[in-house]
């Protein structure tokens, strides 16, 4: 495959209207603080969820936002990939629901479930179906609705997520413009250090569950936070090395946006000053695989981003999986 050959052509994203601060958590009766919370992740305040909101509705309108953008309709589109972990159904898929609501009638539509590296593999897949001939114009979305499985009574966990979606179209690359190297890995013999027990077709849900609050997100957070930094900064090299690129070269670094030492442990291993690494954790805390997408969004709409600058972003997530993209806007 000679790259680039996919390049993005519009972004959006959109948030739930209810803000959560971690005063707010406090208190709720959660055995934490707001000092507690800045000082180990950087998060400040996530969105949440609330009625009449969904994935669905969160995806359609990141979608609709980003096609504004492209210009681009919704029946133009070939493929629909959504990454989540928290799709509103586990059947049929969320893309589907989104297919439905903005009207893309000839769109071949389907979730992937790579967690917070949902968006870079759903970005490679896009790229790959384009090489392969049978899509011209792909959304692809990263979304979640986290803090409707979340365990409010996990201080451990549920001072961490927040609910949001971001949307990308792609085309056929002009003018070297797209993706000039893609990474993907995962390692699933880690997989219990982040999941979630129960919920499944394994063991579904019985009111012990529901008690117990195993359908919801269990994490070992020191066990994650390691191998998050280790794999980031591999993901990045493999990023550099494909793209043949210096880390001197690169304009923007958009990370995962899970925990803000996390993401200076990543950009110190790549090389990359802060100034050129894009932060929103303090808004949104993570927001898994919309994390990226909404970054990548706000960062073009206040100008972080132009013509010809180069981006990488990178990505690690429950699996675990992780992944790196090199993209020249
Ligand atoms: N408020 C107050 N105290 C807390 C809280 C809280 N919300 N959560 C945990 N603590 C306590 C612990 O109980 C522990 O107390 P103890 O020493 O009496 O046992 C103490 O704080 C230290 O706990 P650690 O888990 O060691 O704290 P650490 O510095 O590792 O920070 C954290 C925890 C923030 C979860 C960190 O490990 C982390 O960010 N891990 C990565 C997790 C992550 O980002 N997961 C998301 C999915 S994967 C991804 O997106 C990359």
């Amino acid at each position: 495959m000679k790259r680039p050959l996919a390049m993005i052509v519009g972004t959006g994203h959109a948030v739930p209207k209810k803000i959560l601060t971690n005063s707010d958590i406090a208190a709720m009766g959660i055995e934490t603080t707001d000092e507690w919370i800045v000082e180990r992740t950087g998060i400040r305040q996530r969105y949440v969820a609330g009625e009449g909101e969904s994935l669905t509705s969160l995806s359609a309108e990141a979608a609709r936002a980003a096609m504004k953008v492209a210009g681009v309709t919704a029946p133009e589109l070939d493929i629909i990939v959504l990454g989540t972990a928290s799709p509103d159904r586990l059947l049929p898929s969320t893309a589907v629901e989104v297919q439905a609501a903005i009207g893309a009638t000839r769109a071949a539509a389907f979730d992937i479930s790579a967690a917070c590296s949902g968006w870079v593999y759903g970005m490679q897949i896009a790229e790959g179906l384009m090489a392969l001939g049978g899509a011209e114009t792909v959304l692809v979305l990263g979304a979640e609705t986290l803090t409707r499985i979340t365990n409010w009574k996990d201080r451990n966990t549920c001072v961490l997520f927040g609910d949001g979606a971001g949307a990308t179209v792609v085309k056929r690359s002009t003018k070297g413009r797209g993706i000039l190297s893609a990474y993907t890995r995962s390692d699933g013999t880690l997989a219990d250090l982040l999941h979630r027990p129960a919920g499944g077709a394994l063991r579904p849900v019985t009111p012990e569950v529901l008690a117990d609050g195993s359908n919801c997100i269990a994490m070992a957070g020191r066990e994650v936070f390691k191998n998050a930094v280790r794999s980031m900064a591999d993901a990045c090299d493999r990023a550099l090395d494909g793209a043949k690129l210096a880390a001197s070269d690169i304009d923007l670094l958009i990370p995962h946006q899970a925990n803000i030492r996390i993401i200076e442990a990543t950009a110190k291993h790549a090389g990359m000053p802060m100034e050129k690494v894009y932060v929103n954790v303090d808004r949104y805390g993570n927001t898994s695989a919309a994390s990226i997408p909404i970054a990548l969004d706000e960062a073009l709409r206040a100008g972080r981003i132009k013509e010809g600058m180069t981006v990488m972003f990178v990505a690690f997530g429950a699996g675990f999986t992780w992944g790196s993209l090199v993209v020249r806007f």
